[in-house]
């Protein structure tokens, strides 16, 4: 059994597609969400599932080895994050090295880096008047949004694109493709982007 560990600031919805995606599997199981929030909303979606959670602050989690101790005592694999706001401190990534991956809602190397997150991606994205957009998955390292890019898939940014509507296609994007790809790394399966 492979145990994923979630990190997310905020709504969660992406995680609640993932653990409901391996709810039955055999072979991998969301074990334990994390958040730097104590209201993010991913909070609930984990006690729905009774999975357990952790909150941690800014002090707890680049100062101590509290979140690495817990990814160890619940036996974690992988880490995916979701949504999530800061940077990965030094000791989880050279514990967890190769073994951590970020969604990101454009085509990086475009439209990443500190605060572009969520909305405000979305919002550049029209400003800019681009064509397209789409979603990044990539290994995560000491910068944002800058790791080993594995997996992109576009979607068209069309004439009277509101961020909502286009925050809505990148949802679904993200929903149908990240819990397959993850699933493809953690059985070593060929990746397939189509
Ligand atoms: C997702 O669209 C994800 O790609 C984005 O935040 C959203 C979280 O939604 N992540 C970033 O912008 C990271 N820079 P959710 O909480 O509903 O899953």
């Amino acid at each position: 059994m492979k145990n994923i560990a979630i990190f997310a600031s905020g709504n969660g919805t992406n995680a609640q597609r993932i653990i409901e995606y391996f709810i039955d599997s055999k072979n991998i199981k969301v074990s334990l969400v994390l958040s730097n929030k104590n209201d993010a909303y991913v909070l609930v979606r984990a006690k729905k599932f009774n999975i357990l959670s952790v909150v941690f602050n800014r002090n707890e989690f680049y100062n101590t080895e509290l979140i690495l101790d817990k990814l160890k005592l619940n036996h974690i694999d992988f880490i995916v994050l979701a949504g999530f706001l800061w940077l990965i401190p030094h000791n989880i990534l050279r514990e967890f090295k190769g073994r951590i991956i970020n969604i990101h809602p454009a085509l990086l190397p475009k439209y990443g880096g500190k605060g572009m997150y969520g909305m405000n991606v979305h919002k550049t994205v029209i400003e800019a008047n681009e064509k397209e957009s789409g979603i990044s998955i990539h290994y995560v390292n000491e910068k944002y949004d800058e790791g080993e890019i594995i997996f992109q898939v576009r979607c068209p940014v069309e004439k009277g694109e509101t961020q909502d509507s286009l925050a809505e296609k990148i949802h679904k994007l993200e929903y149908e493709f990240f819990p397959k790809l993850i699933e493809q790394i953690l059985t070593k399966s060929k990746i397939i982007n189509n």
